[in-house]
């Protein structure tokens, strides 16, 4: 039984303003990449037809349970998801190593529920009863090619279930610092899957540049596959305090009509830290599976305008009601009213109905500052 644990949980800053504080990106129809899915809702699309898959974890703030829980509303009236799907709620938010905890236990939880079921109903497979493995998925990238995805997820989860922590690595194009560097290791299925020599999150500029000329390292896309008892066994030895909050606020689960909540108190007493750097980095059961399906990060503008299908003749991506003359590499979103560019190159022009941005695609890591102001002003 595969279960997926989407993580929805981030702000995304750097997409201000037209992620926020709000309404962040996961849950916004960014740049009609999609169909008109937001990315939280394609998160959920790219699985159908993945087999032996139980309805998903949903973990996010409390302060987006009504957005995610009408995005999950839309998409099961057209089947693409299970109404069953548990929306885990974060009383605050404390990173994904925490957050993917929470839905470990509760996954336990629900699977020894099963099991209980199945000895009063025989007629319930085994299948359905096993340790479950857990899908991680972020809910706020981009993937091209769903039937690699699948590819990919399916060779992983044969090493998950072997006790793995699996990982999916994306051959790197430039030196980003904003990643995690995974050095693979011997083969574990030939072509498929390897093992990880060594996993590095977010290495400085320098380290970044030697990885990517070394040829021998691949970015972490993010996304894990594991079983639930594997990571809460692998926390528990090198983050153990994180285990130790979690499981108190695992002891009361309160299910009240859609969400799922727990035990807020003994959950603020967790560290905060990510899967990366709380246990990607020490596991030495950690495997990579290699994948070419047209991942992307939608971290920042540059991202998106990379990620963009559909140019112009002059490298432009453009959403909404725009005039361009003499403008290339640019990415202008009109969202509320005409846009008009004259004469500028590599230009990020973002516009909504209550504000406006406006910098260039080498500066756009920087725009988090205007909503680490605008907080401030408060
Ligand atoms: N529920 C919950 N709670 N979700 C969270 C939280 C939280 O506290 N914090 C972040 N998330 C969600 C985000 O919404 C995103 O979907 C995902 O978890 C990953 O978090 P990021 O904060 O975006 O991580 P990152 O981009 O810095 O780094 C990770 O992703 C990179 C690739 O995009 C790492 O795994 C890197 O190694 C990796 O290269
Ligand atoms: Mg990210």
């Amino acid at each position: 039984m595969i279960i997926p644990v989407i993580l929805a949980g981030g702000s995304g800053t750097r997409l201000w303003p037209l992620s926020r504080h709000l309404t962040p990106k996961q849950f916004v129809d960014i740049a009609s990449l999609d169909e008109g899915k937001t990315l939280f809702q394609s998160t959920f699309a790219r699985l159908q037809g993945v087999p032996e898959l139980a309805p998903a974890i949903v973990i996010c703030n409390e302060e987006h349970r009504f957005l995610a829980a009408e995005q999950i509303r839309q998409l099961s009236l057209s089947g693409q998801v299970s109404p069953e799907t548990t929306l885990l709620l974060e009383p605050a938010g404390r990173n994904t190593a925490p957050a993917l905890t929470l839905a470990a236990l509760v996954a336990m939880q629900m699977q020894q529920l099963q099991a209980e079921r199945s000895r009063e109903t025989p007629e319930i497979s085994t299948a359905e009863t096993g340790t479950p493995v857990l899908l991680v998925l972020p809910a706020d990238h981009v993937i091209a090619d769903t039937a690699e995805f699948q590819r990919c997820v399916a060779i992983a989860s044969q090493q998950a279930q072997q006790g793995r922590l699996v990982t999916f690595g994306i051959e790197p194009t430039y030196a980003e610092t904003g990643y995690g560097y995974i050095q693979a290791g011997a083969a574990l299925v030939e072509g498929n899957a390897l093992q990880v020599a060594r996993f590095v999150e977010k290495p400085d500029q320098q380290t970044a540049e030697q990885y990517l000329a070394s040829g021998d390292y691949l970015w972490n896309s993010g996304m894990f596959m594991m079983r639930a008892d594997v990571w809460l066994r692998e926390l528990a030895t090198y983050a153990p305090q994180i285990d130790e909050a979690c499981r108190q606020a695992c002891s009361t689960v309160a299910h009240d009509g859609d969400f799922v909540r727990v035990n807020a108190e003994a959950f603020s007493q967790s560290p905060s830290d990510s899967i990366d750097y709380a246990v990607m980095e020490h596991t030495r059961q950690a495997a990579v599976v290699p994948m070419a399906a047209g991942w992307s990060d939608l971290g920042a503008w540059s991202a998106l305008w990379q990620a963009g299908q559909g140019k112009d003749s002059q490298n432009n991506m453009v959403c909404g009601d725009v005039y361009l003359d003499e403008v290339r590499d640019s990415y202008v979103h009109a969202g509320s009213r005409l846009v008009a560019a004259i004469g500028i190159d590599n230009a990020v022009i973002v516009e909504t109905a209550d504000a406006v941005l406006v910098t260039n695609k080498d500066n756009t890591q920087a725009v988090k500052k205007v909503v680490q102001w605008l907080e401030s002003q408060q």
